[in-house]
């Protein structure tokens, strides 16, 4: 069983449903993020665990992990999350958390990666599946693909079209291991 973790629209969240992957649990860090919507409309359990409710961050990471649990997931897919995990929860899922990542990791890590391939203006970027460690989009690489960057205009919904074949692939592949 699979656990998404989501902050915004939520459209890697709608590829790995599309591709009728078995997930069960859908969390967000925002009340707001369209991801929750899509969620509802699979008919997966979706829940906020938003900072402003919890005293710390490993609190809050500690009851997302304790729900996740519950929904019997055993990998977990950071689907466009935005906040670092802390120790606590990286520990109760060792090696069974994936990101997807809008680069050729280690080039351009952080929230602006495809401007920040433009501005640098390399030829190529591309988009990274890697499992998550405590820094912010290391740890060790599954799969990457490169992407042209021109035409740039086109740049980001032909990464995005990456992400949404690549992502949905290394899932299943992975899942398959956690078992
Ligand atoms: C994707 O580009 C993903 O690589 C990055 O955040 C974006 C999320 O998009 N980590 P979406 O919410 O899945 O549409």
């Amino acid at each position: 069983m699979i656990g998404v973790l989501v902050s915004g629209n939520g459209s890697n969240l709608q590829a790995l449903i599309d591709a009728g992957l078995p997930i069960t649990a859908v969390a967000a860090n925002r009340k707001d993020a369209y991801a929750l919507i899509r969620a509802r409309e699979a008919g997966i359990p979706a829940a906020t665990f938003g900072l402003d409710c919890h005293a710390s961050r490993e609190e809050r990471d500690l009851m997302m992990a304790t729900w996740l649990e519950e929904h019997e997931v055993e990998l977990i897919v950071l689907a466009g999350y935005m906040h670092l995990l802390t120790p606590p929860f990286l520990r109760r899922f060792p090696d069974r958390i994936v990101n997807v990542h809008p680069s050729l990791l280690p080039a351009f890590p952080g929230a602006h990666a495809i401007a920040d391939a433009i501005a640098a203006g390399v030829e190529k970027t591309g988009v990274t599946v890697h499992l998550v460690d405590e820094g912010l989009d290391t740890g060790p690489v599954i799969r990457q693909e490169a992407v042209p960057v021109e035409p740039r205009e086109t740049l980001e919904e032909r990464i995005h079209a990456v992400e949404h074949r690549l992502l949905p692939q290394v899932v299943e592949e992975r899942l398959c291991l956690a078992r």
